[in-house]
């Protein structure tokens, strides 16, 4: 008869990481915070209650991830934008135990809800990552689809600018004879004659400006982060479903109050008989775990490398 065990200490956490082969980790805006980026939903010190005092004319202000409201209106993303871009080449001591992980050839899957991109910073191959809401890696206009490296948007987004589609222009711009044209023109024929009329003289070089016109025709591009109302990556589901399901022996979960779906369904998809660790600041009540560890999770990764002999190479966690 299979052997029925339970775990709850710290020391059954240190067992199980020795001896699992196939680690599920599954991280949030927590596993950042010590970087001085904040999570979401803390009160007082997260992104959310931080622009519910900026009022921009939003209910909730995770509506600053909804694609409708983006669609609507991009600006009160693009307000908020510049503040979240990823400016940062450190990583915290818990993506270091990620990387420590993977070198031990212990990480199956690193399923990061994170856009900040900071996995890279610390080794984290992008073959052993899944950004499940995706990332400002890159960036697509919402009209026509084009992609493009998403730094390439960054000087637009921080001089507060609504990024446009460079593809879109091209293709606005050779079609100058188009129906597009004549409406251009018809609206600059209106502006002339009211400066006309105005001023007494006519503006002879406002029709030379294209991009004057063309621009707020362009498609607007957007981070490829996924917004409230869009899918997740593909490979989120494939990976997980088809392969990660049947290999992972242990799942560990740092920095997320998993209060959103899917990734919110990871755990109870997983097979009930593999160990779950929760590690948090804040308990969870809507999910059980064998184990939780509550705290700053800096500190709780270094300890558990601790009483594992492991060396947990990181400027911020003192030498054992
Ligand atoms: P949340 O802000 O909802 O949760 C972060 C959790 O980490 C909270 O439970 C905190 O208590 C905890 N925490 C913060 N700092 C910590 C620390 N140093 N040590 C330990 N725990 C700490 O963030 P997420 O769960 O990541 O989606 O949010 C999920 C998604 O909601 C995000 O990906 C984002 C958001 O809307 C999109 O933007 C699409």
């Amino acid at each position: 008869r299979a052997k029925i065990m339970t775990y709850n200490s710290v020391d059954d956490a240190v067992h199980l990481l020795k001896r699992s082969r196939n680690i599920v980790v599954l991280t949030g805006a927590g596993i950042s915070t010590s970087l001085g980026i904040p999570d979401f939903r803390s009160k007082e010190t997260g992104l959310y209650s931080q622009l519910e005092k900026l009022g921009l004319g939003i209910n909730d202000p995770q509506e600053v991830f909804n694609i409708d409201v983006f669609r609507d209106d991009p600006t009160i993303f693009y307000t908020v934008a510049k503040d979240i871009l990823p400016a940062t080449k450190e990583f915290s001591p818990t993506h270091a135990f990620i990387a420590l992980l993977q070198n031990q050839n212990k990480l199956l899957t690193n399923y990061s809800q994170n856009i900040d991109n900071i996995e890279a910073n610390a080794g984290i191959h992008p073959d052993k990552l899944v950004q499940c809401h995706g990332s400002f890696a890159t960036a697509s206009c919402q009209r026509c689809g084009h992609r493009v490296r998403g730094d390439t948007i960054f000087d637009d987004i921080k001089a507060g600018k609504i990024p446009r589609c460079g593809k879109c222009i091209t293709a606005l711009r050779s079609r100058g004879t188009g129906p597009l044209k004549r409406k251009r023109s018809s609206n600059s024929a209106s502006t002339k004659r009211s400066r006309r009329n105005f001023e007494g003289f006519d503006d002879d070089d406002e029709d030379d400006d294209d991009s004057a016109y063309d621009i707020p025709q362009a498609g607007v591009m957007k981070p490829d982060i996924t917004f409230f109302g869009e899918p997740l990556p593909d490979e989120f589901s494939k990976r997980l479903v088809k392969h990660d399901r049947n290999h992972v022996d242990l799942v560990i979960v740092i920095g997320t109050s998993l209060k959103v779906a899917p990734v919110s369904e990871v755990v109870p998809f997983l097979p009930s008989h593999i160990p779950q660790i929760y590690i948090s600041r804040t308990p969870v009540s809507h999910i059980n775990f064998d184990i939780d560890l509550l705290g700053d999770c800096d500190v709780i990764v270094a300890e558990l490398c601790r009483r594992a002999g492991w060396k947990l190479d990181h400027p911020m966690v003192p030498p054992n």
